[in-house]
């Protein structure tokens, strides 16, 4: 099947029962067991759940992995990946990761003695000086966010398999309609569900995916044993979005290329993040493995326009965290996403204070261009 069909048909599809089209909620936390160790599949919704096995199902199909795993937020995913790991080992970072990543590995896996570095992992070089005996896995995300840098996936695998080390590929801002990092050789690909996934703002979840049997029982034990699970209704809404990926996604792009290119014309824009033009540093390694620029574009605006005025003036693109829902949507990373990473380290990687973050949404592409040019006026 090809993936427009595996969004609707793949995992479990429906229910063999009664013939319902769509997953049951199978809101329940137990089972009943027939006897002294027999049981009918299930004993404990943390354990297992028909609805939850249908969208870990669902997201492994769509990956092309063996075996899929959804949490309660993609932080969950992201935390239950780094609990792989063991006190004194390194793990290299992407440096321009989302804020929220950096911190639980900053402020908390460190104070378990996970270290980690920073590294610009779209310089090879850089990568491969980086990695000591202590380093057990290389942490991606491509793009980044939000600066939208581009590492080659291929290369870093081939670098992690010969040094015998994990690469992990945050997908978040691809969604595997454009980007399957496990048939490039990663390990472990996630997602923050919230996004384009879930697609319509009403959901927090994780997903991880693997392609490694054993991997696969390390982390259902991890998440058994740390619990940081996806509900059942929770799971159901997640395949509900799903569903739709492809044509929403392919919305997003059209809307996506049409908005960067005003922004690219408009002389209050003073530098645009964004995958999809061919100028972008990354263009050619991302088109290899991507097959579309995605609908995030970040822009810094011209040094000594008011970036909170111009924020205040949208009327459409609503100012607010996230990104990947049907609705435009617009962030500040400074202060938002990216406020805990430190001033120095936002300085030095870019995230500087007139840089905002666009999500492109599934509006009418004029309608986004109209508000953002109006609002653009305001800022002068
Ligand atoms: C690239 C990326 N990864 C992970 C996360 C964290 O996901 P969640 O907010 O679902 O915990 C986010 C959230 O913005 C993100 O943008």
């Amino acid at each position: 099947m090809k993936i427009e069909s595996l969004l609707i048909h793949g995992g479990i599809d429906g229910d063999k029962r009664t013939g319902a089209v769509s997953v049951p909620i199978y809101q329940t936390s137990t089972y009943k067991q027939d006897a002294i160790g027999k049981n009918r599949g299930y004993e404990y919704s943390r354990t297992g759940n028909p609805t939850r096995d249908a969208v870990e199902k669902l997201i492994a199909d769509l990956e092309e992995g063996e075996r899929g795993f959804a949490f309660s937020s993609g932080l969950a995913a992201i935390s239950s990946a780094l609990m792989l790991f063991h006190s004194g080992d390194k793990i290299i970072l992407s440096s321009n990761v989302y804020g929220g990543t950096f911190r639980v590995i900053d402020k908390v896996f460190k104070n378990f003695n996970l270290n980690y570095e920073l590294v610009d992992t779209s310089n090879l070089k850089k990568v491969k000086e980086s990695i000591t005996k202590d380093v057990k896995a290389i942490f991606i995300e491509t793009p980044t966010n939000p600066l939208m840098t581009i590492t080659d996936i291929r290369k870093i695998s081939q670098i992690a398999e010969e040094n015998k080390i994990l690469t992990i590929v945050d997908n978040t801002f691809m969604s595997p309609y454009l980007q399957k990092p496990l048939k490039l050789g990663a390990d472990i690909v996630l997602h923050s569900a919230t996004k384009y996934l879930g697609g319509h703002s009403d959901l927090i979840a994780g997903l991880l995916v693997v392609n490694d049997r054993e991997l696969g029982e390390k982390i259902h034990f991890i998440q058994n044993s740390a619990g940081a699970i996806l509900s059942p209704f929770d799971s159901w809404l997640l395949i509900r979005g799903i569903k739709t990926l492809s044509v929403r996604m392919d919305r997003h792009l059209e809307n996506a290329e049409y908005v960067a290119e005003f922004l690219r014309k408009n002389d209050a824009v003073d530098k645009i993040y964004y995958p999809g033009f061919k100028d972008h540093p990354g263009y050619e390694i991302h088109r290899s493995q991507a097959s579309g620029g995605g609908a995030v574009i970040s822009f810094v605006l011209k040094e000594g326009l008011d970036v909170n005025k111009f924020l205040k003036n949208l009327k459409l693109i609503t100012l607010g965290e996230s990104l990947g829902g049907v609705e435009s949507l617009i962030s500040h990373p400074a202060t938002m996403t990216h406020a805990t990473v430190p001033y120095e380290i936002r300085q030095e990687i870019g995230i500087v204070d007139n840089l905002v973050r666009l999500s492109v949404g599934l509006e009418n592409k004029d309608d986004i261009v109209e508000d953002l040019k109006n609002a653009l006026k305001f800022a002068k």
